[in-house]
């Protein structure tokens, strides 16, 4: 049986960095799946439709994306515009259902152990995951790393406003998943948070 790790928390807490670190470390696949509410968001925000019904999106094994075959760059897809919209457009069930189906069939396709991250992949999309990850920061400190990564053009100001807009959705918002552990590393480093990983995990 292939094996699930998911990671869910707000904005700036590292969830892509350590998810991707542990994903090596296990030889398993990794997968971001904020992505794929960037592909609906940029697809929908390009082509001006919301008829998500006539999206056809699909991640192949390694990873890559296509949405009505159409592929994006990540400089597409991570800035500021579709930062906002994304979030606006994950409240519609349709868009929701889309990207839920899309990561089963891919975790169906891959041969190895996921690690994904999100707002609800262990609440959600793979409630029976064999690990749950919580993870958690204080929100200046995270608006602070989210504003040093050069990509992201994302103040302090919007973060919040993003991530309020993330936990107070009806549809999947995020929340803590049952059986999660729960690691705050306001005061920890990449390296710390992946040994309290490693370690509560017995990995
Ligand atoms: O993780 P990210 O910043 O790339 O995600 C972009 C947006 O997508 C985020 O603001 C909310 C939405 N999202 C979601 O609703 N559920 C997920 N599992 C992942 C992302």
């Amino acid at each position: 049986m292939k094996k699930i790790i998911t990671i869910d928390g707000p904005s700036g807490v590292g969830k892509t960095t350590i998810g991707q670190e542990i994903a090596l470390n296990l030889n398993y696949s990794f997968f971001s799946s904020g992505k794929l509410y960037r592909y609906v968001s940029k697809y929908s925000y390009d082509e001006k439709t919301n008829n998500y019904d006539e999206f056809n999106l699909s991640i192949d094994i390694s990873g890559n994306c296509l949405i009505n075959n159409i592929s994006y760059s990540d400089d597409e897809l991570y800035n500021k515009n579709i930062n906002k919209h994304s979030s606006e457009i994950a409240k519609d069930p349709l868009v929701r259902e889309l990207v839920k189906n899309t990561l089963l069939t891919f975790y169906n396709d891959i041969p190895s152990g996921l690690v994904i991250e999100g707002r609800d992949m262990g609440s959600v999309v793979f409630p029976n995951a064999e690990s749950k990850i919580y993870l958690d920061a204080d929100e200046n400190i995270r608006g602070k790393r989210r504003e040093d990564q050069s990509g992201s053009q994302e103040t302090i100001e919007e973060i919040k406003q993003r991530d309020h807009k993330d936990m107070n959705r009806e549809e999947s918002p995020l929340v803590i998943p049952e059986n999660a552990i729960i690691i705050d590393n306001t005061n920890k480093t990449k390296e710390e948070t992946i040994e309290e990983i490693i370690e509560k995990l017995k990995l």
